[in-house]
């Protein structure tokens, strides 16, 4: 498995691992994170260096991560997300693999910080943490802790509200 950012021929196949990969929580139809990715991906929030692919040997995709252009006050951030991998991949590391990439390569683009929506017991083991408690703020307060931020490059974290790239905000 190498993970890699994705090149326009691959889109075909992001989408459907979003696709699959949400397809148990949608209430039917197409779950809203498909729709999601293909906004972000026409945004000017998404970041091309930041938006992975996991590809096996036989180079098929198997899971997928984007991350786009966030802020926390005014200060540059990064909101991880979404993120998926296809059902019968998944509980193999594949998830883990391209969220340590997306640290990585954040890091190197001398990024100073990444957030998410998701669960802490899985995301706690990258090194995220609470958000809220640090003096970043969700857009709903119901998040509570699972609004988590982590800070990239031995930088400190700014406080203020957090702003996801505009897709987020019709969903
Ligand atoms: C969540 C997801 C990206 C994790 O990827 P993965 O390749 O299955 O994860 P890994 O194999 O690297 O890690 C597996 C660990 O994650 C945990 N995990 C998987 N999905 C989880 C979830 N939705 N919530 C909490 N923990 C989860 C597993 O319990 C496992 O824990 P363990 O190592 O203690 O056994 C993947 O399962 C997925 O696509 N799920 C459906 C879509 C989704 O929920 N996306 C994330 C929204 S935040």
């Amino acid at each position: 498995m190498r993970v890699r950012p994705e090149t326009p021929s691959d889109r075909g196949a992001a989408l459907a691992v979003i696709e699959s990969a949400f397809a148990a929580g949608a209430t039917g139809g197409r779950p809203v994170e498909a729709a999601l990715l293909e906004q972000l991906w026409a945004s000017p929030a998404y970041l091309p260096a930041l938006s992975l692919v996991a590809e096996d040997d036989d180079g098929a995709i198997r899971g997928y991560v984007i991350t786009t252009r966030a802020r926390i006050g005014s200060v540059p951030s990064l909101g991880l997300g979404p993120v998926g991998i296809l059902p019968e991949f998944q509980g193999r590391g594949i998830g883990s693999l391209l969220v340590e990439e997306s640290i990585y390569r954040a890091e190197k683009l001398g990024e100073t910080s990444l957030v998410l929506l998701g669960s802490p017991t899985f995301y706690g083991r990258f090194g995220f943490a609470r958000a809220d408690e640090r003096g970043v703020h969700p857009p709903d307060p119901a998040w509570r802790e699972h609004f988590m931020i982590r800070a990239l490059g031995g930088n400190r974290v700014p406080v203020g509200a957090f702003r996801y790239a505009a897709p987020f905000e019709a969903l």
